[in-house]
Order: structure tokens, then C-alpha cells, then sequence
């Protein structure tokens, strides 16, 4: 699938835009605070109704208005889609696909798939675990509807368990209800741990081959997912610490304190991995989630590169930009040497200056 443009009005520092993609690799280059992000958040807006930066509706709107609205064209094998979004600063945002408004988020899930790749991407092996599951969750809700209501559920009712926690140290009474509550947290928690050990399964399959392949056939690369419990003894496991929940006031198990763990033989590479090693694994990682999406959907996903070529070495460079020529690619980028030095092919690119985009006809 491919973004034939987007229109923007009252978007970020953008007043009016109308930019049209090329179906192969963009590039929007300009000095820092142009605008560049802004463009490809509002392609993530439209696939996802949600910014990539976690950013509320009213901080997209346009300083000193109160809407904004982004209108995305996509083609697909043999279908177009509109999808319109509109920002109100009180309100929730109106979405409509060819023009037929949507009443749930949900709805738009699948219309457009993107994979979207900043330099932070690069820190997720060195970085948290929370960092790692918003990776997973992630991932597996741009897949599959039925995981992205499941979490929802399950995130829903782990914050209502840890309230109740935090209202029976009061009122004592209270206790009799937490039952319910438990029944559902294990319920959903179940189904969460198993998606989430599936999709492991099925990004290992991938990622071990392209992390061979740019690691020059040295190291291998395995993911171990590592829940926090294994979905079969949830349910005794929560009983077990019901009382130091008590006493805590928070659910101390459950699928919200999971991790994973990547593995270059029998090193756990979080802690002991070089600086080179993490950052080239999750380069494989993210490589390995375009091919996952693409063999989910039978279709290619389009590929958001924020700000990456810069923090990566020509080698790696080189590895990704050659492992991306058959799928819709926007780039951004401070200066275009590094295409013009390595000859990529580029098929359009646009200079970005203060809210304003021009295209570059020559190079
Ligand atoms: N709601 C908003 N209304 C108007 N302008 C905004 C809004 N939010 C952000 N901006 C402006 O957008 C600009 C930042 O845009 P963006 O993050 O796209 O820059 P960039 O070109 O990607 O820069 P860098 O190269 O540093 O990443 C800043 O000048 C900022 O003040
Ligand atoms: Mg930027």
C-alpha cells in the first residue's frame, strides 16, 4: 500500500499543506524544527488516530486554533481510501473513511499500515522493559483487532483492581468485590500473554535470518519472551499474593510486568550486550517487524524513517536501505549527502522550511 498524499490544515506549524508521495522513496530534508516529524506523524495520525509520540489531540492543533483536520489518500491493490481526520481541541476527534464517518478508533485499524522507525527504536534492547512491552503492544494491535481490545480490557480493569486496592484500606467491606475483578484480570491477562508469546514466536522466525544476514553471518539473534506469568498459573498466582496485593495496594502479577529478553548465544545482550550489538539487533528487530507485517497482510506496509540514517553507520546504512526498495518509504534527514554519496535511489524529495514544503526537482 502506498500514501498518495496528505493534506494538512492547522496541523502543527502546518496552515495549509498538500504534498503528494511518489510510490517509492521520499525524502523531506531541512534544518531542525522545520516540520519534518510533523508530516510523518500525521500519517501515523491517520493509520492510527493516535500521534507516535504519545502527543494529546489539542497539542497537534495548531497554536492559537481550535481544529485541524488530515486528509490522507491511500492506494491500495485495487482500492483507494480517504481517511479524514479532524482535531477539536475540547472534543474527540471526528474520523470518516470515504467519507463515512467511524465511530470507533478500531474501525480505521487496518486501512493503513505503517511501520514507523526513530532513533529511540534503536535504544529498546538497552532501554526498560516498559519500553519493550509499548513495542510489543504495539506491534501486535497494528495486527490484530481482537489483542488491541484484549489489552484494552485487561488495562482497563488492572488500573479499577488497583483502586480497589487502594479503597478497601478504607473501606474494609469493600473486599467482597475484589473477586470480580480478579475473574476478569485473569480472563483478558490470559489472552494477552498467549498473543504476546505467538508473536515472538513468529518475529523469531524472521528476525534470526536478517540479523545473520547483517551481522556478516556471525551472530544469531533469539527472542525469549519473558512473562511475568505463565498464562496457565495466573490465576493461582494472583490468589497467592492476594494479601501482599493488600498490603501493597497494587497488582504485583500479570501480563503488565512482562519483558523480553534478546539473546547472541547464551548472552542476555540487555545487560551484557555491546553498544553495537543492541543497536544492530534492534535494527534486525524493526527489519523483521516490515517483514512480519507484510506476511500478515499480504500487502506492503508504508515505512516511516524518522531521523535514523544519522545515527546509523554506513554499513547498516546500507543494509537497510538496500532491504527496503520494494515498499513506499518517507524519509527525513538534516542534509541529503549521505543519499547523494551512496547513490540510493530516490524518486522524489521535498526541502522543508518553516511549515512550508517545496519540491525538489533536482538534486
Ligand atoms: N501545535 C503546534 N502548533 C504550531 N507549531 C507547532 C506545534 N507543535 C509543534 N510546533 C512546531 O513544529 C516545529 C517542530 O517540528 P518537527 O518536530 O516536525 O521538526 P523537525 O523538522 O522534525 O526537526 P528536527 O530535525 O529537529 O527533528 C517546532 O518549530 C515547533 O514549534
Ligand atoms: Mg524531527
Amino acid at each position: 500500500m502506498i500514501i498518495k498524499s496528505i493534506e494538512l490544515k492547522n496541523f502543527r506549524n502546518y496552515e495549509d499543506l498538500n504534498i503528494k508521495f511518489d510510490s517509492g522513496t521520499n525524502i523531506l530534508y531541512g534544518d531542525n524544527a522545520q516540520g519534518k516529524t510533523n508530516i510523518l506523524e500525521s500519517a501515523y495520525v491517520s493509520g492510527t488516530t493516535k500521534s507516535h509520540k504519545g502527543s494529546k489531540d489539542k497539542e497537534m492543533i495548531r497554536f492559537e486554533e481550535n481544529e485541524s483536520h488530515i486528509r490522507t489518500l491511500v492506494e491500495k491493490k485495487e482500492k483507494q481510501y480517504q481517511i479524514d481526520i479532524h482535531l477539536k481541541k475540547n472534543k474527540a476527534k471526528g474520523i470518516a473513511v470515504n467519507k463515512i464517518p467511524i465511530k470507533k478508533a478500531s474501525e480505521l485499524f487496518g486501512i493503513l499500515n505503517m511501520v514507523f522507525f526513530s532513533p529511540e527504536d534503536l535504544n529498546i534492547i538497552k532501554n526498560g522493559p516498559s519500553e519493550r512491552r509499548r513495542f510489543l503492544d504495539s506491534e501486535i494491535c497494528q495486527l490484530d483487532k481482537i489483542y488491541l481490545s484484549d489489552l484494552s480490557n485487561y488495562n482497563k480493569i488492572l488500573l479499577q483492581r488497583n483502586k480497589l486496592l487502594k479503597d478497601i484500606v478504607f473501606k474494609p467491606d469493600l473486599r467482597d468485590t475484589l473477586p470480580v475483578w480478579d475473574m476478569q484480570l485473569v480472563e483478558y491477562g490470559k489472552k494477552v500473554i498467549k498473543r504476546r508469546r505467538q508473536f515472538i514466536e513468529q518475529l523469531n522466525e524472521i528476525v534470526f535470518g536478517i540479523h545473520k544476514n547483517i551481522s556478516g553471518n556471525k551472530e544469531e539473534l533469539i527472542l525469549k519472551y519473558e512473562p511475568n506469568i505463565d498464562e496457565a498459573f495466573f490465576e493461582d498466582e494472583l490468589n497467592r499474593v492476594k494479601e501482599k496485593d493488600l498490603k501493597y495496594t497494587q497488582t504485583s502479577v500479570g501480563p503488565h510486568r512482562d519483558d523480553i529478553s534478546f539473546f547472541i548465544g547464551n548472552i542476555d545482550i540487555r545487560k551484557f550486550g555491546s553498544q553495537g550489538q543492541q543497536r544492530t539487533s534492534a535494527l534486525s528487530l524493526k527489519l523483521s517487524e516490515i517483514e512480519l507485517v507484510k506476511q500478515t497482510i499480504n500487502d506492503t506496509p508504508v515505512l516511516l524513517l524518522d531521523d535514523v540514517l544519522s545515527e546509523l553507520d554506513s554499513n547498516r546504512q546500507n543494509f537497510l536501505l538496500n532491504s527496503i526498495h520494494d515498499i513506499q518509504t518517507i524519509i527525513t534527514c538534516t542534509g541529503l549527502d549521505e543519499f547523494v554519496k551512496n547513490r540510493f535511489q530516490i524518486d522524489k524529495v521535498f526541502h522543508v522550511v518553516s511549515g512550508k514544503v517545496f519540491e525538489k526537482t533536482e538534486m
